[in-house]
């Protein structure tokens, strides 16, 4: 049976998940056709995704020489919204970082849009808003993200009598360090993820077990779940994805060998499954034990932090992401230390005022806001 092509806007083509998505593009070239494609500054490669894809629309912040040295092909520049928008775009990949999805996120939910959603920070930040648009509009927000992505995949066609989500952790970099010695955590050791190959941002994320609050408020806005619903298991191996409990005690868990191209094609061509070679299968007897262990609040002070903020609601979300950014930006250049990134945040979070009504302007500026005080704490 053929398929119908789709029209794709991939914000972040450059990076870890944007650059798997046109790897999927690639294994399936007739089922996409990329209309356009959005990254920062590394035009080398946007130069030769524009020369393999042919896109309609570029975006990007390259300089006016840069820019005047990119051969477009003809593609046009435009911005993040008028791109998502374009009646030929049917899905659009969220795979930047920080807050810069965010406000074309809302334009393409307005526009009817899929949303294929890596960028955490989207539903971090603005988790109630955008939920609550995409509800409003019937517009599928689908979790590229592996461990919501495992949860819908749970769910899928069972969607009621849900007693419990558990989450699981790999344990980031330091899960056997002993906690007196994560003082002098160095940026190198903390990039040394022991099963996922990611982005330097994400890493730290998951050494502070930042990101694991993030997919627990990920899971709360994408499934409409309480918080004491979900739950944190350290599974080392990151084989199972995450779990979903039933009333009746049944536990569903999605299993495959850690590889983002997986999350991603499932929800590019959700609710079809497509055989890829390029995804590697899992052997149980070639994996061995899969093993768990309870959660360490000590070692991780970061989620507890966060998830107490992500409770207020309001701008404390949004706070808390844009106090994260800067944290870890600060942390990777070596101006802090791996214990400072959770105390500077907690500190910049202090001084803010709550706004438990935000817009979405006002859910930006809350985020630059404690990105900046983490900065000014930093280096005055
Ligand atoms: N990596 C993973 O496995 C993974 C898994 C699940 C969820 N996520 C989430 O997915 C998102 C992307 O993560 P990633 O690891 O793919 O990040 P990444 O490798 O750092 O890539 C970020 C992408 O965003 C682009 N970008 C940055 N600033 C921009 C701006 N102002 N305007 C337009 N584009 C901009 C970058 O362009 P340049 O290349 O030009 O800088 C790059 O293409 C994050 O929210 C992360 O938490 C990632």
């Amino acid at each position: 049976m053929s398929r119908i092509t789709k029209g794709l806007a991939v914000l972040g083509s450059t990076g870890s998940v944007g650059t798997q998505t046109l790897d999927i593009v690639r294994a399936f070239p007739n089922d996409f056709n990329v209309i356009g494609l959005a990254c920062n500054r590394n035009l080398d490669l946007l130069q030769s995704q524009i020369e393999e894809f042919a896109p309609r629309y570029i975006n990007c912040n390259g300089t006016e020489a840069e820019m005047a040295s990119l051969e477009s092909n003809g593609c046009q520049d435009c911005d993040l919204d008028t791109m998502v928008r374009d009646p030929d775009v049917d899905m659009v990949v969220t795979a930047t970082v920080g807050d810069v999805a965010l406000g074309p996120t809302l334009a393409a939910i307005d526009a009817g849009k899929d949303i294929a959603l890596a960028n955490k920070e989207t539903v971090v930040m603005a988790g109630e808003l955008v939920s609550t648009r995409a509800k409003n509009a019937g517009v599928p927000l689908l979790p590229l993200d592996s461990e919501p992505n495992a949860i819908w995949q749970c769910i899928r066609g069972e969607e009621t009598g849900i007693s419990r989500m558990i989450i699981t952790a790999s344990g980031g970099a330091f899960r056997k360090t002993p906690i007196g010695a994560l003082a002098d955590a160095t940026p190198q050791q903390a990039l040394k993820h022991p099963t996922w190959a990611m982005a330097q941002k994400i890493t730290i994320d998951s050494a502070t077990m930042m990101n694991k609050a993030f997919e627990v408020i990920e899971a709360r806005w994408l499934f409409d779940v309480p918080w004491d619903d979900i739950e944190i298991v350290i599974h080392p191996e990151s084989i199972i994805h995450s779990m979903v409990e039933f009333v009746d005690g049944s536990v569903k868990a999605q299993i495959s060998p850690p590889d983002m191209h997986l999350p991603i094609q499932y929800a590019m061509f959700y609710p079809e499954r497509l055989h890829n070679p390029n995804i590697k299968r899992f052997d149980p007897v070639a994996t061995g034990a899969l093993t768990f262990e309870p959660w360490e609040a000590e070692r991780y002070p970061c989620f507890d932090m966060a998830i107490g903020y992500a409770k207020r609601g309001g701008s404390w979300p949004a706070a808390l992401s844009g106090a994260n950014d800067a944290a870890v930006e600060l942390f990777l250049k070596g101006k802090i230390g791996f214990l400072e990134i959770g105390i500077v945040i907690k500190e910049a979070l202090e001084a803010h005022t709550s706004n438990q009504t935000p817009d979405l302007d006002e859910i930006i500026a809350a985020g630059k806001d404690a990105n900046a005080r983490v900065v000014k704490i930093v280096e005055g």
